[in-house]
């Protein structure tokens, strides 16, 4: 009895060593941890449960049926996160570079499979140097088998995938169809095709990090959702973010005890808004000054920074801030920010978490390079995330509500459940200098008739209390009582019912 479980023992140490000492002392040169290393710090200690730590690849070509090695480059099976259950995989990039073989990608399946039914989210840890090249189609019929898990567990189970070295050729799909992706800046980098394919194809020379790099990705696609120093904090940061996201859509958001008084009132918020209308300030402010203890994950903070995204806390029950950001383009909604927080809000929707949007918008971007970028179809893309939402939405307005951009930030017309303004609120078709001159245009040539028009505009739609007048503002209330007045109405919406007609799904404008 006793030779087994020593077999046993030393079959899990060999499998426990990857690639062997060489190559993962290899991953800490490059600053980079091992896939095992990276899961003991993403866990709750000793937590982690692995799967499948014996499979091994079942290809013969290329000599190699002489190279196995256990685990087959990924490491999977599940653990706890502050107690909460989450399924993972970690890419071992000491094993044949991570890369997908068939055997690896039914590691991931598996695991897919059971977060699905289980009501648990799937965790995935990038580091890996795509397709088994030996292995040729069966590799890529093991992508889409990863995929098609991917499209089946969305919005049933939170998917975050990290990216923490080398992602490239089909291993950047199924991060691509996860909620958020984040990355180490440095190490990592995501992208369909590497420099030496992209030289050939259009002579571009480009290094790994200008082609996929996290600032790359973090600041200019879009495509990832925040770029972190190094691995532990990455880590580290996602055991925050699990925190705000209920297990699965079937069940609410996780609610903790609060220390961050309910009723605390923000004296300071009084003169948040500057008295010029064109003077900037910082909506995030607003937010940690509203949110429990000030604790605010933001998604996407270098993207599209006119909007900003994000989850905190309001009396110890998860919600997703959505706020236009006056020092940022003036907070307008222009392609990258409607895409940004259409993304956000459909997340907030499909896993029951509140929206609370704080509204200072001017408009939407005039110009050649928004319109042939197609604003239309994107700026429509958040009016339509926010009227399909059906969980408690809450607004506040704190300054400018013009033009279509009123109607989009979650008014009351697309079934806001409760839209407050602050005296400062300015809910109008436009600014007033552009209103004047298009509705007095005989009047256009004479500035001070114009300015004379303005002020009339300005005096009578530079307030909140037109729109309040017809309901569609429920009360101004003082910047002060921003939090607590937002908690009583959260509170009324704990038993909220609202839902769509039967459709099979929509047909968002994508
Ligand atoms: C098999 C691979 C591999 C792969 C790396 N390795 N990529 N083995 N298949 N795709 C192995 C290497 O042979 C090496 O083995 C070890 O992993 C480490 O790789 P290095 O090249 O030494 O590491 P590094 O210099 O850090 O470079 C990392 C890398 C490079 C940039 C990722 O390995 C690379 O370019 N790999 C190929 C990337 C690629 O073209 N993949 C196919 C994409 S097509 P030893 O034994 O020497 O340690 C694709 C299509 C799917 O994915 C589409 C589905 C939709």
């Amino acid at each position: 009895m006793k030779d087994v479980l020593l077999e046993l023992e030393r079959r899990r140490a060999a499998a426990r060593m990857g690639g062997g000492e060489a190559r993962i002392a290899k991953q800490h040169e490059k600053g980079k941890l091992a896939a095992r290393e990276r899961l003991e710090l993403l866990l709750d200690e000793g937590s982690f449960e692995e799967w499948d730590m014996f499979v091994e690849h079942r290809c013969t070509d290329f000599g190699m049926d002489q190279q196995k090695i256990p685990g087959d480059g990924v490491v999977t099976g599940h653990g706890t996160i502050n107690g909460r259950l989450v399924y993972v995989f970690a890419k071992d990039f000491t094993v044949f570079g991570g890369s997908l073989s068939e055997t690896h990608a039914q590691k991931i399946v598996k695991i897919q499979k059971a977060a699905i039914q289980n009501g648990a989210p799937v965790i995935g840890l990038f580091d890996a140097g795509g397709a088994r090249i030996q292995e040729g189609v069966a590799s890529l019929g093991g992508y889409a088998d990863i995929f098609l898990q991917n499209v089946m567990a969305s919005g049933v189970v939170p998917q975050i995938s990290v990216i923490m070295g080398p992602c490239a050729g089909g291993d950047v799909y199924s991060p691509a169809m996860t909620d958020f992706i984040f990355m180490v800046k440095d190490t990592s980098y995501m992208y369909v095709t590497g420099p030496d394919v992209v030289k050939t194809v259009t002579n571009e020379v480009v290094t790994h990090e200008e082609l996929g790099g996290a600032t790359v990705h973090a600041r200019k696609s879009g495509v990832a959702d925040g770029a972190f120093e190094n691995d532990m904090e990455a880590l580290v940061q996602m055991r925050r973010l699990v925190g705000f996201l209920p297990l699965s859509n079937r069940e609410a958001p996780p609610v903790r005890p609060s220390y961050d008084d309910p009723e605390r009132v923000e004296p300071s918020l009084d003169t948040l808004v500057p008295g010029n209308p064109n003077k900037p300030y910082d909506i995030r402010e607003l937010i940690e000054k509203t949110a429990d203890e000030g604790d605010f994950f933001e998604i996407a903070p270098d993207y599209g920074k006119n909007i900003v995204t994000g989850f905190g806390r309001l009396d110890g029950a998860p919600v997703g801030f959505v706020a236009n950001q006056p020092m940022s383009l003036a907070g307008v909604l222009d392609i990258d920010a409607s895409r940004k927080a259409a993304r956000f809000v459909r997340f907030c929707d499909a896993f029951n978490i509140p929206i609370v949007t704080f509204v200072d918008v001017p408009g939407f971007l005039p110009g050649t390079k928004q319109e042939y970028g197609g604003l239309i179809k994107h700026g429509a893309k958040l009016l339509f995330a926010y009227a399909e939402a059906t969980v408690p939405k809450l607004t506040v307005i704190t300054r400018k509500a013009y033009g279509g951009a009123y109607d989009v930030m979650s008014s009351k017309h697309l079934r806001g459940d409760v839209n407050y303004a602050w005296p400062t609120a300015q809910i109008a078709v436009m600014g007033a200098k552009g209103a004047a001159e298009i509705i007095f245009r005989a009047e256009a040539g004479d500035p001070a008739k114009i300015e004379a028009r303005a002020k009339e505009y300005e005096d009578r739609f530079a307030n909140p209390f037109v729109a309040a007048g017809r309901g569609y503002i429920d009360d101004v209330i003082q910047p002060r009582n921003t939090r607590l007045r937002l908690i009583r109405a959260l509170r009324t919406l704990k038993n909220k019912k609202a839902s769509n007609p039967w459709k099979k799904h929509d047909n968002i404008p994508l």
